[in-house]
């Protein structure tokens, strides 16, 4: 095959799939992620944001942006191990780190940097990495990058998973990896048991907590703090582009160890700094949610409205406690035209299909803001009730 047959085949796999209104990726939004987003020129509510208290347009954190870019101009332009480090990476380092009830954080450019970053640089040649098979892509090419052996264990399987480390007994150090919250299905892992579990058998814990940051916890603290594990876990990654209505990531673990990754994590040391109006804004969030407890009991109530609303019209839902609301379809053909339906109905939603999930495990990815108003809410379902009933699927 030569270099660029493969990228015709996708060329052919988009067309074909955009002439049968199939394609739902990399559609334009004006904005993006608001409860109201333009597309084409329509309006339309976007039920498939990760922004999950609105942070993204909060007037206080595009402000704090705003003054951040004015002072300290758009980009830090060197890696922050040279030149590019401000007082306000520090500073959010320092903040994120007092969030996540770590000792330290290093921030990354990305959330996707941030884990595969430290998957890599805390592991090596001799160790074992514990991986689930949900595991977002970015531990998986940690896990690649690394030097370690991986055991991919069965979806929040605690036996899958102790069978691992019975089997990982032998090795130098073993490294529990999951998501604290799946992107998929909105699972939440089974942190206590894993806890447990990395005690019995000599192991350290990273959760990767990208979709928990905001949504789990009492004080949107994430996994830990909703299983009163804060404190408790090795490391902590999370990102900045979900609840902190930006774009970057961060890892928080012991002094030492953040110390260590600050000169080991090639994806910290080989790449710009984050601009500093990234900090300011992941800074003002954090303000924010301190200041505004509302929007995560806001964010709680919406979900348990859309859940209870679908449930009642009978579409299946997996069991879920997040605002991450994933509709069972299982075919991929419904699930498309479902999605279709809602899009010309005005309601913007994520179709996922295999390889995502497993084959007939097709679905449609539900997610929430706390900035949604009921009325949205009640409009978006009434959509559901109508495209659902037209394709068949209640
Ligand atoms: C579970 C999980 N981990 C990591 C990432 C990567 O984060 P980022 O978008 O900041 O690169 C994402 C989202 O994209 C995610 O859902």
């Amino acid at each position: 095959m030569g270099l660029f047959d493969k990228c015709a085949n996708v060329t052919e796999r988009v067309k074909y799939t955009r002439a049968r209104n199939e394609f739902f990726y990399l559609r334009e939004f004006e904005p993006t992620a608001t409860p109201l987003v333009r597309m084409g020129g329509r309006e339309l509510l976007m039920l498939g944001s990760n922004n999950y208290l609105g942070l993204a347009s909060h007037p206080k954190v595009v402000a704090a942006a705003t003054a951040a870019m004015q002072k300290f101009g758009t980009g830090a332009c060197s890696s922050r191990v040279l030149t590019g480090t401000c007082p306000l990476h520090a500073e959010v380092e320092r903040r994120l780190a007092r969030f996540k009830g770590t000792e330290d954080a290093v921030l990354f450019g990305a959330g996707f940097m941030a884990m595969m970053g430290t998957v890599a640089a805390m592991t090596d040649k001799g160790d074992v990495v514990l991986s689930d098979e949900l595991n977002h892509a970015s531990i998986v090419d940690g896990c690649r990058l690394s030097r370690a052996d991986v055991l991919i264990y069965n979806h929040n399987d605690m036996a899958s998973l102790e069978e691992g480390l019975a089997k990982a007994a032998g090795a130098k150090n073993r490294l529990i990896v999951t998501d604290g919250v799946f992107s998929m299905k909105g699972t939440v892992a089974d942190l206590p048991r894993i806890r447990a579990l990395a005690d019995k058998y000599d192991a350290a814990v990273m959760v990767d907590d990208a979709h928990g940051a905001g949504v789990l916890g009492e004080h949107g603290r994430g996994t830990a703090e909703h299983f009163g594990l804060e404190g408790k876990i090795e490391f902590v990654a999370g990102t900045f582009s979900k609840t902190f209505a930006s774009y970057g990531g961060f890892t928080g673990s012991t002094r030492d160890a953040v110390m260590y990754m600050r000169f080991a994590a090639r994806p910290f040391m080989f790449t710009a700094s984050p601009p500093p109006s990234v900090a300011a804004t992941v800074l003002a969030c954090l303000d924010v949610m301190e200041q505004e407890p509302r929007l995560i009991q806001t964010l709680r109530s919406h979900t348990r409205f859309l859940k209870d609303g679908l449930r009642q019209a009978g579409f299946r839902l997996e069991e879920t406690i997040t605002p991450i609301i994933p509709i069972l379809i299982g075919d991929d053909e419904r699930t498309f035209k479902m999605t279709g339906g809602l899009q010309d109905e005005g309601v913007v939603v994520n179709p996922v299909v295999p390889p995502a999930v497993p084959k007939e495990g097709s679905l449609i990815r539900v997610s929430l803001m706390a900035t949604f108003t009921s009325g949205q809410l009640e409009q978006a379902l009434d959509k559901f009730r109508k495209v659902g009933r037209a394709v068949g699927i209640i």
